[in-house]
């Protein structure tokens, strides 16, 4: 390992200096976390030391004193008595410092079209735009819901709440009117952004109509729905209530001030798949989740501002859209692409033809596109010339070796280091990853708690477990973008994530130490899904399922799937007199249609099971909780595994004679 004091060619700058510990007065200083060995020196040395380092590269309206309160744990303070604003420090700060014209974003729709926002321009709008949330009565604190397009104004609606303080809720665009209303309603919500509607698969789909659906059957909180017009054509329009955004915008000022809030103030909440039926509404903090958002971001992706051009393909409906589209990207004066579309409208060579056109260095997606993009074959993106890639990222399960070998070699031409960065809604920001340059990486690993981060795979007692043992995946210490409690529910937080092992975090996931001591993760422990990345629960999608009048019982489990990781797939119990109703459906096969469409409606097409079989029974233990495992081996064409719990042994068997030829 090289020299503490070693410095960062590029910058010059020794990180361990005390130049790099002052406050930065508004300054463009972005240098904080350069990727060399010497981080993880210090942060062994003082971690809380480290993570003032950090934090300190922020622009900050009151300078922080204390860096960690933990004395109500699990409840954390981070960098408490300072106080800074999350828009400042991603957009207006570089202005200040003179690079208002390096370009922010590079959108690309899917239709080809395209558009650039300078920060300079980003600044103008979104200080419009929180000129025109104000007027609409949104103040610091009020809850936003942002249900929208993978488009510019989605990363502007969400610096524009934060610039007021407002705490966002952002709603993936591809969730139903039932979903997104839920969201609305448990965090009381006093405002929607939207769009008309927006694009897929070279198809215009309405988005507002969910709204209005939403807002038809409850959430009473909101009084404003602004409405970016992106598709045109008509829409359903509720006077007064509803305004459009380009009107809106028209008249606002491009003058607004920033309002600082102290570091724990909520950025945003971001709801996800529990193993409950009730999506958790995840908070994040201001100050401890920029701090590392914007560090992970520099030092994971070896960011260069002005120099490169960074493209993550995450919507910003998921954490990964905000902590590395908006959030972390934009601190460190990223120039970035956004892409609206899907990756094979018009043609399965669409990314790859997007990485060409803007020279993107650094790309980040995950393991169910690249897994996409094999099954289509390596001479589409040999079609084009990928050379500017420097570092690829992957994102959302485990990246199977084949995978990772592929996008190596086809995707990164055999120059690139893969970083496969593990972590979580909860966690906010990567907490395991290799760093380029410095780790040498493995196929299929995620390796390393970045520097800063204490995890530990434990046994089943909470003891850490020796090289080369598997066990459970476990935080030990706290961490600056760690989520600060469920949305309303602070029994849940702590039931959920630090009952397992007291005192330390329980991610979910189960993992294993190799010889070398690398982490392995070998996927959720508990009832959650990983489909295409996308964390879904059991319990939620039959909830839906039995939601349906025909539908008496439902059982719900992840089954491997070469694409997508897992797949939904639902056993379920018809009611007894729903026979004539399933005839007129066109039988089972139209039944089951109705089913997944039904959950689709209830949820968002993303829930629909793949398979639904019909089935007289469900394997249950004596105390009657479903056996999952038994039907994931009915779901996976496995052997049925240890019956022998089960209340009624004959149960598998008739599962599996009701099941044959159905498959
Ligand atoms: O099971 C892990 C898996 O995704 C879960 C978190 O899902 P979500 O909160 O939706 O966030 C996804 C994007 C951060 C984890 O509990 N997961 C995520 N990244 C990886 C992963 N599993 C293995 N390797 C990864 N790199």
């Amino acid at each position: 390992m090289p020299a503490a004091s070693d410095r960062d060619p590029s910058t010059g700058i020794d990180p361990l200096s005390s130049e790099t510990r002052t406050f930065p007065p508004s300054s463009d200083f972005v240098e904080h976390a350069v990727a060399r060995p010497w981080l993880y020196e210090e942060a062994a040395r003082d971690r809380l030391a480290f993570w003032r380092a950090r934090a300190e590269v922020l622009s900050w309206a009151t300078p922080f004193t204390e860096v960690l309160d933990w004395s109500e744990a699990p409840f954390a303070k981070w960098f408490a008595d300072g106080e800074l604003n999350a828009a400042y420090n991603a957009v207006d700060r570089h202005v200040e410092a003179g690079h208002g014209d390096q370009v922010a974003l590079l959108a690309e729709y899917e239709d080809g079209s395209d558009a650039s926002y300078t920060y300079a321009q980003v600044k103008d709008e979104i200080s419009r735009l929180a000129n025109v949330l104000t007027d609409l009565g949104v103040s610091t604190g009020d809850r936003v819901a942002i249900y929208m397009p993978m488009i510019p104004e989605a990363v502007f609606a969400m610096l524009a709440c934060a610039r007021i303080g407002a705490p966002h809720s952002v709603v993936f665009g591809g969730f139903s009117a039932d979903a997104l209303r839920s969201r609305i309603e448990d965090a009381e919500a006093k405002a929607v952004i939207t769009a008309d509607g927006q694009f897929r698969r070279g198809r215009a789909l309405p988005l507002k109509p969910a709204v209005d659906e939403a807002l038809a059957t409850g959430a009473p909180s909101v009084q404003k729905v602004l409405v970016v017009r992106r598709t045109g054509g008509d829409v359903a329009w509720t006077e007064g209530r509803d305004v459009w955004w380009h009107e809106a915008r028209e008249s606002a000022s491009t003058e607004h001030q920033p309002v600082p809030v102290p570091a724990e103030h909520p950025l945003f909440i971001l709801y996800t798949s529990g193993t409950t039926g009730k999506p958790k509404g995840i908070v994040h903090s201001t100050g401890g989740y920029l701090t590392q958002a914007a560090y992970t971001h520099r030092v994971v992706f070896d960011l260069k501002p002005a120099a490169d051009v960074y493209w993550c393909t995450a919507d910003v409906g998921w954490i990964t859209g905000h902590s590395y589209v908006v959030y972390g990207p934009m601190v460190n004066r990223t120039t970035q692409v956004i892409y609206e579309g899907t990756p094979d409208t018009p043609h399965q060579g669409r990314w790859w033809e997007i990485i060409e056109k803007y020279g993107v260095t650094q790309f980040y997606s995950s393991p169910t596109a690249i897994r996409t993009a094999m099954k289509w074959g390596e001479d589409i993106p040999g079609k084009y010339d990928l050379s500017s890639l420097r570092l690829l990222g992957s994102v959302g399960e485990s990246i199977n070796p084949e995978a990772w070998m592929w996008y190596r070699r086809v995707i990164g031409g055999d120059r690139c280091p893969i970083v496969d960065t593990w972590w979580q809604t909860e966690t906010g920001a990567i907490m395991i990853s290799p760093l380029p340059g410095i780790t040498s990486t493995k196929p299929g690993s995620a390796q390393v708690p970045l520097p800063g981060i204490s995890a530990e795979v434990l046994n089943d007692t909470g003891e850490p477990v020796g090289d080369g043992e598997g066990g459970y995946l476990a935080l030990t210490e706290p961490w600056p973008s760690m989520l600060r409690g469920i949305w309303g529910d602070p029994q849940r937080y702590r039931d959920t994530y630090w009952s397992r092992f007291p005192g330390r975090y329980f991610a979910g996931d189960g993992a294993r130490k190799d010889e070398d001591g690398d982490i392995w993760l070998l996927g959720r422990v508990d009832d959650v899904m990983n489909v295409s990345g996308h964390r879904l629960s059991t319990t939620e999608i039959e909830s839906a399922l039995v939601s349906h009048e025909w539908v008496a019982e439902a059982a719900v489990v992840g089954a491997s799937d070469e694409t997508t990781g897992q797949a939904v797939v639902a056993f379920v119990i018809l009611r007894s007199g729903t026979e004539q109703a399933v005839e007129e459906a066109g039988g089972e096969e139209g039944a089951i249609e109705v089913l997944r469409q039904h959950v689709g409606r209830e949820i968002g097409p993303i829930a629909k099971p793949k398979r639904i079989l019909l089935v007289t029974e469900l394997p249950k233990t004596r105390s009657g909780k479903i056996m999952r495992r038994l039907l994931r081996d009915v779901a996976e064409n496995r052997e049925v595994g240890d019956t022998q719990t089960l209340a009624d042994s004959s149960v598998m068997d008739l599962i599996q004679q009701g099941m044959t030829g159905r498959r």
